[in-house]
């Protein structure tokens, strides 16, 4: 079956397919606020009609969160899943929005087309670009050149509480011979890469009280204790001076690269001046002697993702807080076991809070971190048509980012995972002003047709 005529599809039904992108991307599909719940259930249910437009048998299937959208179709090559989430991240702060974050449009900028709104790259204009692809074929076709699932997920960016149980529960029905997922991005925004190593994540929430209320802070300041001052002075030693982590255990687990991984990654060329540049920076600020590609893709972390205290608000205030609060995350390697770092996270701090102060935990994300297979004869033939598409050569890579359900596809079903995507690294996903560049959009859909024409040879 010719792939050139499915090409020439994709490029001649750009403008359709980026108007059924916008069309998505104006549904606020934002799963981790319950005011959205109805919005999540109409993004199924538009990717449900989408998908049957193609002919995929697909369906909007419950869960105690938000709804999978579960599809099949059929076709001579090999058993594929297709793996996306249509669900995004919140939008705030919306004042450093420069447009509505749900009223996507393409815009010009001095580096080409953008298709700019919250959701545009992570995650619904990579998932379009494997349906846009089948499009193409399908119209070009009849019918299309392997037999494929869809698994698309609406719990993503809030820990996907639902997706282990799916999974287990509807094993049979979700096992094929590989995973497809598209939720990453190109190497420094332009050579296509095949993510080999995925950072895992867990998330803690912690709230020291001191004082049973809010106090004047010159009635009491000096003699009571600030739950402020007991929380910064803890978090401030949280790395030492050379950038290592301080929870007791925490680098149990973390490997040494091999010379292999080593030497593959330094040929990549990774220009962490232009990297930290684009985002006002100079500095690596990881572990002394780590090199900066590391410190993304191969070495734990610890961040402070919120602190909040006292009054934050115009003026002035001069309170004394009863409460300290914090959202701490950690990006795990190698076999670092999250349960483990939760626990020895929590003893190191309550041992240093004093008598009369409280600790109450909040437990957020947990999955650990994920190394792909890639020795299916996929791999490569994806590798050479990712190739075809791109400048430059397709490379393996790690990626700082974490996708929980890649690991669990080989955990629970026994697949090998592919993760490849469109993504660049100033697409500002989780941040004001996403954009999906109109290049990754098209690129993309073309890279998929490009794969599914290799695997079914
Ligand atoms: N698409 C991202 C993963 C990603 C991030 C890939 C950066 C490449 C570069 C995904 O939607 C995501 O944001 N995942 C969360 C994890 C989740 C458990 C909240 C993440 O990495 O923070
Ligand atoms: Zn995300």
């Amino acid at each position: 079956m010719s792939l050139d005529a499915v090409l020439s599809r994709i490029d001649t039904d750009l403008p359709a397919a980026t108007d059924r992108l916008i069309e998505l991307l104006r549904i606020p599909s934002i799963s981790t606020d319950p005011a959205y719940k109805a919005e999540c259930e109409r993004a199924a249910d538009w990717l449900v009609e989408d998908l049957k437009s193609i002919g995929v048998d697909a369906e909007k299937r419950p869960t105690p969160g938000h709804p999978m959208v579960v599809g099949h179709v059929d076709g001579p090559g090999p058993h594929i899943l297709f793996y996306g989430h249509y669900d995004v991240q919140p939008v705030d702060p919306l004042n450093l929005w420069d447009r509505e974050p749900f009223d996507p449009a393409i815009e010009e900028t001095p580096k080409g087309k953008v298709i700019r709104g919250r959701g545009a790259a992570d995650d619904k204009g990579q998932l379009m670009t494997f349906i846009e692809a089948c499009r193409a074929w399908k119209a070009e076709h009849g019918s299309l050149p392997c037999k494929i699932t869809f698994f698309l997920e609406g719990e993503e960016e809030s820990g996907s509480p639902s997706l282990v149980p799916f999974m287990k529960e509807n094993a049979e029905e979700l096992t094929s011979e590989l995973a497809l997922i598209c939720d990453t991005g190109l190497f420094q925004s332009k050579t296509p890469a095949i993510m080999t190593m995925l950072r895992g994540l867990l998330g803690e929430e912690v709230t020291i009280t001191g004082p049973s209320k809010d106090l004047h802070s010159g009635m009491y300041g000096g003699i009571a204790m600030n739950p402020a001052r007991v929380l910064t002075r803890i978090l401030g030693k949280l790395f030492d001076d050379d950038g290592r982590i301080q929870v007791p255990e925490l680098y149990e687990g973390v490997p040494e690269l091999t010379p292999e991984i080593k030497a593959q990654w330094e040929g990549l060329g990774f220009d962490d001046k232009a990297f930290l540049g684009d985002v006002g920076l100079s500095i690596p600020a990881g572990e002394k002697d780590v090199t900066p590609l590391e410190m993304i893709w191969a070495r734990p972390t610890a961040e402070i993702n919120g602190i909040w205290s006292g009054y934050t608000g115009e003026g002035f205030k001069t309170v004394l807080p009863s409460e300290a609060h914090a959202k701490i995350s950690f990006r795990l390697v190698g076999t670092q076991d999250p349960e483990a770092i939760r626990k020895n996270f929590r003893a190191w701090l309550e041992a240093q809070v004093p008598a009369d102060c409280k600790v109450t935990w909040t437990d957020h994300s947990c999955s650990p971190a994920s190394q792909m297979e890639t020795t299916h004869p996929a791999f490569e033939a994806a590798r050479k048509a990712l190739s075809d598409e791109w400048p430059d050569p397709a490379a393996y890579a790690g990626c700082g980012g974490s996708i929980p359900i890649a690991g669990y596809f080989k955990k629970i079903l026994g697949m090998d995972a592919m993760l490849v995507g469109w993504g660049k690294d100033d697409d500002q996903i989780h941040s004001p002003n996403e954009k999906y560049d109109l290049e990754s959009f098209h690129k993309g859909t073309r890279s998929w047709a490009r794969i599914l024409a290799a695997m079914s040879a």
